[in-house]
């Protein structure tokens, strides 16, 4: 077999990550403290800093991505009885935070082209209970905001963009996170932008932000007393020495995101012209992808029937980093045996095992027994790197349509 090329190993950081973080041990000042109280200064900086980069008016550092969701359900009002409509090709974050405030997720089947939430089969999902829709930008790839946006017109929804693949994806130059009500990260460590964990939340409306800073650090209000707490809220605080990785990491990210663009449309353009390849589709109205992932469908007609299982091994065996599909949400045990939250009336969900659901999921079914994902790392490797994928997933083609054929 051809010699595995260096594919570039993940995160990437340099001194700078250590000085800063050094910084803040040597300060003692860990904590970011309160708005009029800023003990630590990576926190309030990071979030100018990304609020700048995402060029929108709030933006929040928390916990973790899961949590920046939950924070945005809850600061919008969404809880027990409400549903809420979201992808099932997602990670299950996605839903769980639905779940978390007490609300039903509803899932909604993948357009086939783009592996994002289909917009014409939102509406029959649709009741009266409805109340939002969190849409994923799966591999960094922007929904179709427009589509969305109208349906939410048109039935007074609330819209979460899930972003936690997506850090700078742009739609008609307009950033991600910007077109609904407000955009939630994650900076876990296999994100694009990475300090462990992490997670922040971008909106535009200062009522919003208002309600959103509030859930987030105990109901408190900027400016006021620390020990007065206005509203409902938790702790979901991110940390000094996080925040400081985040912000010398954010510095290199627009250099990394040029290339992954860059390498990403390569690979379209070279993958495309494999009979049965079919990558996550770029529509023209997109104008930055993060590309977190690079998600591709492969046609069995094609691969003398083999499923993603197989094609897995494969890949490994060659050394080329993938990273696994997500299973479609429905077919979770937690969601399949409605092992849930007590007290909450999810019968009238288009999931769980009393419903038909692998009917309601046709492009979700498709894809999960025929699609598979390259590993961020691959846009970041040279053209020796990319040009070795092509060979080999041509190779591998080859070998399964001979031997479907003897
Ligand atoms: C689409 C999506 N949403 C939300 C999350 C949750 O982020 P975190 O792991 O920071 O909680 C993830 C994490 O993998 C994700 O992939």
């Amino acid at each position: 077999m051809k010699k595995v090329p260096i594919f570039v190993k993940w995160p990437i950081w340099d001194e700078e990550d250590i000085e800063l973080v050094s910084e803040v041990i040597k300060s003692g000042n860990w904590w970011c403290g309160a708005p009029n109280a800023h003990e630590g200064e990576n926190v309030w900086k990071f979030q100018t800093e990304f609020a700048q980069f995402h060029q929108v008016k709030h933006a929040f550092a928390c916990t973790n991505g899961t949590h920046a969701i939950e924070i945005c359900l809850m600061a919008l009002g969404i809880g027990r009885g409400d549903e809420v409509i979201v992808s099932d090709w997602t990670f299950v974050a996605s839903a769980s935070a639905i779940v978390s405030v007490g609300a039903v997720p509803i899932f909604c089947d993948v357009n086939s082209d783009t592996f994002l939430i289909e917009p014409t089969k939102i509406e029959d999902l649709i009741t009266p209970r409805t109340k939002a829709i969190v849409c994923v930008h799966l591999g960094g790839m922007p929904c179709d905001m427009e589509a969305l946006l109208k349906i939410a017109k048109t039935h007074d929804l609330k819209i979460i963009e899930d972003c936690a693949h997506a850090h700078g994806s742009s739609l008609q130059n307009k950033m991600v996170g910007t077109w609904g009500d407000c955009g939630t990260f994650s900076f876990q460590a296999s994100k694009v932008i990475n300090a462990g964990e992490g997670g922040a939340i971008i909106c535009n409306d200062d009522e919003l932000a208002l309600k959103i800073y509030q859930v987030l650090d105990s109901g408190r209000l900027p400016g006021r007393w620390f020990y007065d707490h206005f509203a409902y809220g938790s702790d979901f605080r991110l940390g000094e020495m996080n925040a400081a990785l985040l912000r010398t990491q954010l510095k290199k990210y627009p250099a990394q995101f040029r290339l992954r663009n860059k390498n990403a449309q390569y690979l379209n353009i070279k993958l495309k012209e494999i009979p049965g390849i079919s990558p996550q589709k770029r529509k023209k109205a997109v104008t930055g992808c993060a590309n977190y992932v690079y998600p591709v469908f492969f046609d069995p007609d094609h691969f003398g029937g083999i499923d993603y299982q197989v094609i897995y091994k494969e890949l490994e065996e060659r050394g080329i980093p993938t990273d696994a599909c997500y299973p479609p949400l429905h077919k979770l045990d937690l969601f399949e045996n409605m092992n849930l939250l007590p007290n909450i009336d999810y019968s009238q969900a288009n999931w769980g095992k009393d419903n038909p659901h692998p009917q309601n999921f046709p492009v979700v079914e498709k894809l999960h027994r025929n699609a598979f994902q390259l590993d961020h790392r691959v846009l970041l490797s040279n053209q020796e790197a990319l040009d070795y994928i092509i060979e080999q997933i041509k190779i591998i083609q080859k070998k399964f349509s001979k031997d479907d054929k003897e």
